[in-house]
């Protein structure tokens, strides 16, 4: 899709690759809708793009609710009009396993997956109708692989992918475009610790979170971001030895395993 004209919203857009992502579609033309739950990164992010020319528009919402989601969409639909790209890029970390509290459990849940489900919900009725429409979704290579030291965010980001993909295949041949962001390590708030719940937060979810992977920058993100939805093609990979490692896994389910339990030996024996 191109989207030069188009209007595009853009959840957790006050920070990291929702920022650079706003940036990049204002820069190519659209009219952003930045959503974030804090006002102040909103406001600092819409200031910027104007500033530089852009089209741009905010909310604060809280995405975690379906209430915040729908907020976004009709705020969109009086600033701009009907809105043609949704990108569902909001999530959060939790690090741990199966003794993480149900309430941790259930937010991530809500915020990286049911987020996604929400915004489907919301415009594939009128993207049906209309016969266009783009759903873009951040997931993560954990989706295709594991993350060392976070069942919660391995287990919401797989089921992200599976969301994306179900949607593309449901209704894919009807008009409605699906992509699907899975990096590793991206220099943000989130693997600085900021923004990461639970007991392990900090430098030890930086590790944690990456499982190994070169570092970008958010900019770099948004650049493979914005070149795989006008190509129109389901997986962005910013990092492209991913698609290896995912081919690996699957040509030999138990060789992974037992390489990934490697892994996580190592990396504990490091103390990361
Ligand atoms: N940084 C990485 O290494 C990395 C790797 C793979 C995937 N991701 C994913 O990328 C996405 C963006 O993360 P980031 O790294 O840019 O982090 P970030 O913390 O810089 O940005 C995330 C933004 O989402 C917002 N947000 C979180 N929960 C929200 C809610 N309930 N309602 C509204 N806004 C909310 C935060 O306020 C924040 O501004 C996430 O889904 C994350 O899981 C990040």
């Amino acid at each position: 899709m191109e989207l030069a004209g188009k209007v595009v919203v853009v959840t957790g857009g006050g920070s990291g690759i929702g920022e650079a992502c706003s940036r990049r579609f204002a820069a190519a033309g659209a009219k952003v809708v930045v959503v974030d739950q804090h006002a102040d990164r909103v406001s600092a992010v819409v200031a910027a793009i104007t500033a530089t020319g852009g089209s741009a528009s905010g909310t604060a919402a809280d995405i975690r609710l379906e209430s915040g989601t729908v907020g976004a969409i009709a705020h969109a639909r009086s600033a701009f009009g009907p809105v043609d790209l949704f990108f569902a890029n909001a999530g959060i970390g939790v690090n741990g396993g199966e003794e993480v509290p149900d309430e941790d459990w259930l937010r991530i849940w809500e915020i990286n997956l049911m987020a996604h489900v929400h915004a489907a919900r919301a415009l594939i009725p009128e993207w049906l109708e209309r016969g266009s429409g783009y759903l873009v979704t951040t997931a993560s290579a954990a989706a295709l692989l594991t993350t060392l030291g976070s069942a919660p965010y391995a287990v919401t980001k797989s089921a992200a992918l599976s969301f994306a993909e179900w949607i593309s295949i449901t209704y894919g041949d009807r008009g409605i475009g699906v992509s699907c962001l899975c990096p590793q390590g991206v220099v943000t708030r989130m693997t600085m610790g900021e923004d990461l719940l639970g007991a392990h937060s900090g430098e030890a979810g930086i590790a944690q979170l990456l499982a190994g992977g070169a570092m970008l920058q958010p900019a770099d993100v948004a650049e493979v971001v914005y070149q795989t939805i006008v190509a129109e093609r389901f997986l962005i990979l910013p990092h492209p030895e991913v698609a290896t490692y995912f081919q690996r896994k699957a040509a030999d389910y138990d060789r992974w395993l037992a390489g990934m339990r490697r892994l996580r030996a190592q990396t504990t024996a490091e103390g990361i």
